[in-house]
This record gives structure tokens, C-alpha cells and sequence, in this order.
């Protein structure tokens, strides 16, 4: 299988081809189409005996360079299986969001005894988190699948406390293999335009310009850009363990970072405005106090009930049902 950001895979025109079905979240109330991960395989199909160690590993490595390893709360969006969950063992709360519940049930077997864990499903475009609730977020492999980037980013800057970090991924159109494809005739998208490719149906590639403009409109002041990846070659990955060539890659991250030429690129950046005071600490807050409301925008929400939570403004109600609040729907 081609290497992928997703999930599986029939051909390779730059990173992946998803063949999920898509759906078009019109019906939860946003224009925005969605890729849907409900009852896919992606931990086995994708991860597991998939010879990905080389891409976990560096990707790990980067996001130990990047994220602060504690504090409060934590959040990743778009966490899949919870893949990468054991790197957020630092922090008093961990919010696990995903758009899909099976994978989220995944993550549940794996993470479900630890009381630190919250497991939330949703649409990041009526995100339902409220304002200002995390002190870290981060989204790994989920821009790729994007088509409102300005929307989502709206919507991550909003939840991040000022001053606080969110660690983001995206794929990289510009990246070598692209270069070279396209310099040799047998693609038909420059990789220098700044422009999104779509080259599959809701899997985008990103120019590194045109995201440090969106994210910089978002909100968000760049810290830091590590090119991560580069040395995702069937042939290479075979010879060379998973963890050397991930700490090789590591000596890339840097240098490159200034002019990314990798299919990954991490950036760590600061939610701009000003700093609030401490959050409160995660036993002061209920857990309603997490949410707002994805249908009209109001927050906190209400504790009706231990696994039901109600909005005070259009009185929808949502549930946590096998330990995952789920904000998909509301409750009928
Ligand atoms: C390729 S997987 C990556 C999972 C995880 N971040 C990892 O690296 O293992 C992409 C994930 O993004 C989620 N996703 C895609 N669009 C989403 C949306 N609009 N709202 C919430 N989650 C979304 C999918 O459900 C899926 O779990």
C-alpha cells in the first residue's frame, strides 16, 4: 500500500486516497462536506503490521519536540483510535474528539479505565468544546481531510486559551516526491501553486505558504515548523529500523522546517490575544463546562443528569453513551 495520511488506499498521486465513504454534514447543519471514518478498520487496515513504524515514530518524535509535555487539559482533534494518546499522559485531562464513534469505542478499550480521559464525538466545524477551555491541542493527519480550513482553524483558535499552543499537522503539496513527479510530466498539478489540492475526493495537500497565511489569519503566531517525513521510501523503511531512520529524520525536522520539502510538516504555534488568568483546575470543572452547545453556539452547557448534558439556550440535550459524549446528534 502507497503511504497514505489515511485510510485505504488503490493509488498514489501524492500521499493517499481514502475510500471512505463521505458524507455531507448539510444534515448537521453545516455546508461542509465530511469524511467519515464510522466503521472503518483504520488501526488495522492502516497502523497495525502495516509497516508504518518509521511514520509513528518520527511523528512521535516530532510532537515531543513541540508540545509542552504538561499541564491541564489537552485535546487532540480528529484522535482516531488515540494512536498518540500515550504522549498526553502529562496532563490532568485528555480530550479524545473524532467525528467517528467506532474509532473513538477503539480508543475507549485502550484509554476507558483511566479517569483522565474524555472521549467526545462531534464535527470540528460546530466543534463542541467551549471557549478558551484547553491549554494544549493538537491535530495530527486530520487537515488532510479538510475542505473548510478557515472554518476549522476559527474553531480551533476559539478553544485554546491566549498565549497557549496548538500543535498542527498538515500534508505537504510541495513535498520532493511531488516535485519530482511533476517535473517529470506525470502529474498534472504544480506542487508551487498555492492553492489546496484535492487530488482525491476530501484529501487535500497543503502549500506551507498558504497555511502559514491561514493560520496567522486564524489567530495563531508561529513558534516553530519541523518538516517531518522525509524518508517515507518502501525500499529505505525495509533496510533501516523504524526508530534509527525516525532519529535521522529528527535531524532533518529543523533545517528543514525552513523550507519543508517532506510530505509532513508540524507547527507549533501561540494562540494570539491576551493571556487569561490560570484555568480552573479540572476538579473545579464539571463536565458540562467542557461543551457548548454545536447547534447554537451557547456554552457552557448544563449538567442534567451524569450522562446527560442540556443547552440552556435551545434546550437540545446530548448523552454520553459508552463513555462517549456524543454531540453528533442530540438526544431525540
Ligand atoms: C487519518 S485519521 C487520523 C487519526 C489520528 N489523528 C492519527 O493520527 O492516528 C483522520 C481522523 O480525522 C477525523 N476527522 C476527519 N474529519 C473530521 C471532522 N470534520 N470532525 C472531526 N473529526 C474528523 C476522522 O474521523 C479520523 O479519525
Amino acid at each position: 500500500m502507497p503511504e497514505t495520511q489515511g485510510v485505504p488506499v488503490v493509488q498514489d498521486q501524492s500521499q493517499s486516497v481514502a475510500l471512505n465513504e463521505i458524507v455531507n454534514s448539510t444534515t448537521n447543519g453545516s455546508p461542509v462536506p465530511v469524511i467519515d471514518y464510522e466503521g472503518s478498520g483504520y488501526r488495522r487496515d492502516f497502523w497495525e503490521g502495516q509497516g508504518r513504524e518509521y511514520e509513528d515514530a518520527t511523528e512521535r518524535l516530532a510532537l515531543r519536540r513541540l508540545l509542552p509535555s504538561s499541564g491541564r487539559r489537552i485535546a487532540e482533534i480528529g484522535a482516531g483510535f488515540g494512536r498518540l494518546a500515550d504522549l498526553y499522559l502529562g496532563y490532568e485531562q485528555i480530550v479524545l474528539f473524532d467525528y467517528s464513534r467506532t474509532l473513538l469505542q477503539d480508543a475507549v478499550q485502550q484509554w476507558g479505565q483511566d479517569p483522565r480521559f474524555v472521549f467526545v464525538a462531534g464535527n470540528i466545524y460546530q466543534l463542541p468544546l467551549a471557549s478558551g477551555v484547553l491549554d494544549t491541542l493538537v491535530m495530527v493527519r486530520v487537515m488532510h481531510h479538510l475542505a473548510d480550513v478557515p472554518q476549522a482553524l476559527a474553531q480551533l483558535r476559539r478553544v485554546v486559551r491566549p498565549g497557549h499552543v496548538a500543535v498542527l499537522e498538515y500534508a505537504n503539496k510541495r513535498n520532493l516526491k511531488a516535485l519530482l513527479r511533476w517535473m517529470l510530466g506525470r502529474q498534472s498539478w504544480s506542487p508551487l501553486s498555492s492553492e489546496p489540492v484535492e487530488f482525491v475526493a476530501l484529501n487535500f495537500d497543503f502549500h506551507p505558504d498558504w497555511m502559514a497565511e491561514q493560520t496567522a489569519r486564524a489567530g495563531f503566531r508561529c513558534q516553530e515548523r519541523l518538516a517531518v517525513s522525509h524518508f517515507r521510501l518502501p525500499s529505505l523503511k525495509r533496510r533501516v529500523p523504524a526508530e534509527k531512520l525516525a532519529t535521522l529524520d529528527g535531524l532533518l525536522f529543523r533545517p528543514g522546517g525552513h523550507f519543508p520539502l517532506s510530505p509532513s510538516v508540524f507547527v507549533r504555534a501561540v494562540v494570539q490575544g491576551e493571556e487569561a488568568a490560570d484555568s480552573p483546575k479540572v476538579t473545579e470543572l464539571g463536565v458540562a463546562e467542557l461543551f457548548r452547545c454545536p447547534t447554537c453556539g451557547t456554552e457552557p452547557l448544563s449538567q442534567v443528569e451524569p450522562e446527560l448534558v442540556s443547552c440552556p439556550q435551545c434546550g437540545r440535550r446530548y448523552q454520553r453513551h459508552r463513555q462517549i459524549w456524543d454531540f453528533k446528534e442530540p438526544v431525540p
